[in-house]
């Protein structure tokens, strides 16, 4: 640092040597600072009110007039040149302060790049809704969509389930607080979104409708209150039971393989009639009875049928003249009878060791 004695500079200008060597020095202080906050420190000790500078500056008014002005000259001239050091400088350790910040805040992938970790990947159930998805497109359907949050009427009455229906305590729902008392609920099943399509009159029809749906159950290894179903209609004239078993057929090859077979076995869903649960091969044992198909061979998957002529009038659309078939199975199901899981609680638990799996 200069000399800061202010007594010994008092009264005296300084010669030229002694300026070039507090030029020197204080040179060599701001190179050697290395914080921005040390540095505004010397700046007010190279030109505070008690610097040697300072004290210089306030000899000018007792010189005589030639010495005065030219030594006021070299001080000004001296103070801007080490101002303009000192900016530098500030800019300088700005800069490296930054990179270090950056440095300091770098994470290091590498560990990750050597282990050649990936990109995620679409979850079990998008990876088998989207199989569904290509083949029922391949057999020429469409893919629909319906809201979660429906209204009674298009989950239940428009489906031929009116209020007080038994059928409908099967399904015990959401109820939502929304307009009147259990008019809006968390879809129960798929199938509102048939109530939508019919509703558009454009026959034929022919669409899937994959998403999810909701039920007041408790989850347990079968069961979620949040599930994935895909809805199926098709609606043209002459549609028979021949039609909807032989489309049955052909998805569950599809979706499983070839050595996998469904079935029909009679059953009741309000909205269809006849109506019939489909059942396929049991993966596990082959149909030879296991632990898995409680030793029948068979795996129930879905429920099917053909469209109730009340739902189709209700609908606006002639029975007479139109007639349909529909069917509505679990995507969560199909997921765990392909790979075999034995828990559905595993599709939700977000264990990557589950999930990398698949
Ligand atoms: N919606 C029914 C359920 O969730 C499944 C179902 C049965 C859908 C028969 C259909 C059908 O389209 O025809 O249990």
């Amino acid at each position: 640092m200069p000399d800061l004695d202010r007594e010994e500079h008092r009264a005296s200008l300084p010669s030229s040597d002694e300026l070039a060597a507090f030029v020197a020095e204080a040179e060599q202080t701001i190179a050697a600072t290395g914080e921005l906050r040390q540095l505004e420190a010397v700046r007010s000790e190279l030109f505070g009110r008690s610097s040697v500078w300072s004290a210089w500056k306030r000899a000018l008014g007792g010189a005589p007039g030639d010495q005065r002005r030219e030594a006021g000259l070299a001080l000004n001239a001296t103070r801007d040149a080490l101002e303009a050091a000192l900016d530098a400088r500030v800019g300088a350790l700005a800069v490296a302060e930054r990179a270090a910040a950056l440095e300091a805040d770098r994470l290091d992938l590498s560990e990750a790049a050597t282990r050649g970790w990936a990109a995620g990947h679409l979850h079990l159930v998008s990876q088998v809704r989207t199989d569904l998805e290509d083949i029922f497109l391949g057999m020429g359907y469409e893919i629909a969509e319906g809201p979660e949050v429906e209204s009674d009427e298009h989950n239940f009455t428009a489906l031929n389930m009116p209020p007080h229906h038994p059928a409908r305590s099967n399904q015990d729902s959401f109820y939502l607080d929304l307009g009147d008392r259990e008019s809006f609920l968390l879809r129960s099943q798929t199938s509102s979104v048939q109530i939508r399509l019919l509703a558009r009159k454009e026959l034929p029809l022919y669409a899937v409708a994959p998403g999810r749906a909701y039920r007041r159950d408790t989850p347990d290894a079968r069961h979620l209150p949040a599930f994935h179903q895909i809805e199926g209609i098709a609606v043209d004239r002459n549609v028979s039971f021949a039609d909807l078993a032989g489309t049955v057929a052909t998805f569950t090859e599809a979706i499983f393989h070839s050595a996998i077979k469904s079935r029909l076995r009679p059953a009741y869903f309000p909205f269809t009639e006849p109506s019939a649960e489909y059942e396929v091969t049991c993966v596990v044992c082959g149909g030879s009875g296991c632990r898995t198909c409680s030793n029948t061979g068979w795996i129930e998957l879905g429920g099917c049928g053909l469209v109730h002529p009340n739902v189709l009038s209700m609908a606006g659309v002639d029975p007479e003249e139109w007639s349909g078939f529909a069917f509505g199975f679990g995507i969560d199901r199909v997921a765990m009878i392909r790979y075999q899981i034995e828990d559905i609680r595993s599709l939700i638990e977000n264990d990557v060791r589950f999930l990398t799996q698949f």
